[in-house]
């Protein structure tokens, strides 16, 4: 016998037990989305590997090492999106949304990173992103994580801590990035290879390192924050003034340097610690440079993207997933003529009654076990249609949640007897 074939490393099914719950957080985004605004966006999964070198940047971890990148037919070098931000920048270029304009977006969708799978951490995994174009803040930042503060009141998720940090502009940034090669190059020695990789490519992200041997070292590190111009400092005081106001926690980790190059000045990410190593289940902040460098006119821009197993992984953990029932009736049939009818009985209670979910049991099956399925189904009362109930002319109605005797009635007073029970509820 051949091997089955089983899914990719790193790559999951969502079944329909657990496609309830990411449609419940779906539903729940959407509408704290809607509330303030936003238009959802739909972007395609492939976009030229081009596009992700020039923005997420050619010595991040994710474009040296982690990319679905492939020849297509044509002999065109295409990468699976790892993330939204750049296909969302090129959209909004290439059909002239930022004319004039402001934008609010979001999006949602699978993204590919070809990094070590592991608890909270996938090769494809779900992303529900926000981007906005044309307001250099800080009220837009602030807006955007008073939309996560919301999202998480309304998913009942608590004990997110929400960390914040200024990565100043370019230029400051550039004069950081040289304290940081002569610091940590004077401690050589007490590099990490990864490290001593990054100290010339890439030194900001050696404060990034999870080494625990490293700790001390990057604890002595010289700050950024203590190298902001004016500007950038007003920027970051004022969001965190908005913030206070309105009531939403933070805490300052200057240590928060994030993995794509394309930010400046404000950003941010909610983590928490119940989830293991894969702590950060929504992060984000400004890149008022991308636009430009993707060809467009320059133009401020700010957005954050949030981890959708991960914010799942936190829902179940706390209990928070509303268990919801398939179906409202289910309707049971024994016997060749009363099959027949059950069928055409469930089309006219549907069509009657749209607000409610029929499932009608197909093929045979002793009562039993269709009372079963009825039960497992969720629904509230099952419509039993027997050999006996045609012969009346009748249908029986059991309450499947409840204690109230079993009813029969007329199949022609079967429509209004559903919605009086379905009424009452
Ligand atoms: P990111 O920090 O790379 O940022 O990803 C955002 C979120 O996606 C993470 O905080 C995490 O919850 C989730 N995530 C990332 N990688 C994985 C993975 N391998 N498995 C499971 N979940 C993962 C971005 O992608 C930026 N585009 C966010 C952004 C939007 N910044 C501005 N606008």
């Amino acid at each position: 016998m051949e091997k089955n074939i089983q899914a990719i490393r790193g790559m999951h099914d969502v079944l329909p037990s657990q496609t309830r719950h990411w449609q419940y957080l779906e539903a729940c985004v959407r509408e704290v989305l809607g509330r303030y605004g936003y238009q959802e966006v739909r972007m395609p999964i492939v976009e030229f590997t081009e596009l992700f070198k020039r923005s997420i940047g050619e010595v991040t971890d994710i474009v040296e090492k982690e990319m679905y990148t492939f020849e297509d037919r044509n002999g065109d070098r295409l990468t699976l999106r790892p993330e939204g931000t750049a296909g969302c920048v090129r959209a909004v270029l290439e059909h002239g949304l930022l004319h004039n304009q402001t934008q609010r977006l979001w999006y949602q969708g699978p993204m590919f990173r070809h990094e070590r799978p592991q608890k909270g951490r996938y090769r494809q995994f779900q992303q529900i992103g926000v981007e906005t174009f044309g307001m250099a803040g800080p009220d837009i930042d602030a807006e955007l994580i008073f939309i996560t503060a919301r999202l998480w009141k309304a998913l009942g998720i608590d004990g997110l801590e929400l960390q914040l940090n200024s990565l100043g502009t370019a230029e400051e940034r550039a004069a950081y990035r040289q304290e940081l090669v002569a610091y940590f190059g004077c401690h050589h020695d007490a590099l990490d290879e990864d490290s001593r990789r990054r100290l010339h490519s890439n030194p900001l992200r050696i404060l990034d390192t999870k080494n625990p041997d490293m700790a001390e070292l990057v604890a002595g590190a010289p700050v950024l924050a203590d190298l902001l111009g004016e500007g950038s400092r007003r920027h970051f005081e004022q969001l965190q003034t908005l913030l206070k106001a309105a009531g939403v926690r933070f805490v300052f980790n200057p240590r928060l340097v994030r993995g794509l190059d394309y930010y400046s000045l404000t950003v941010f990410e909610w983590v928490t610690d119940r989830l293991g190593a894969q702590g950060t289940v929504c992060a984000g902040g400004r890149y008022d440079s991308l636009v430009a460098q993707l060809g467009g006119r320059s133009t401020p821009a700010v957005g954050f993207a949030m981890g959708v197993e991960r914010l799942i992984a936190l829902l179940e953990a706390d209990g928070r997933l509303p268990e919801t029932a398939r179906a409202d009736i289910y309707l049971v049939q024994r016997g060749e003529a009363a099959r027949r009818e059950a069928l055409v009985l469930a089309e006219r209670v549907r069509d009657a009654l749209p607000q409610l979910r029929v499932l009608a049991h197909c093929g045979n099956g002793a009562f039993k076990a269709q009372f079963k399925r009825a039960d497992h189904s969720g629904a509230r009362i099952a419509l039993v249609l027997g050999e006996d109930e045609l012969a009346r002319g009748e249908i029986g109605i059991k309450h499947l949640r409840n204690k109230l005797p079993q009813e029969a009635v007329a199949v022609d007073c079967l429509v209004g007897r559903l919605a009086e029970i379905f009424d009452k509820s």
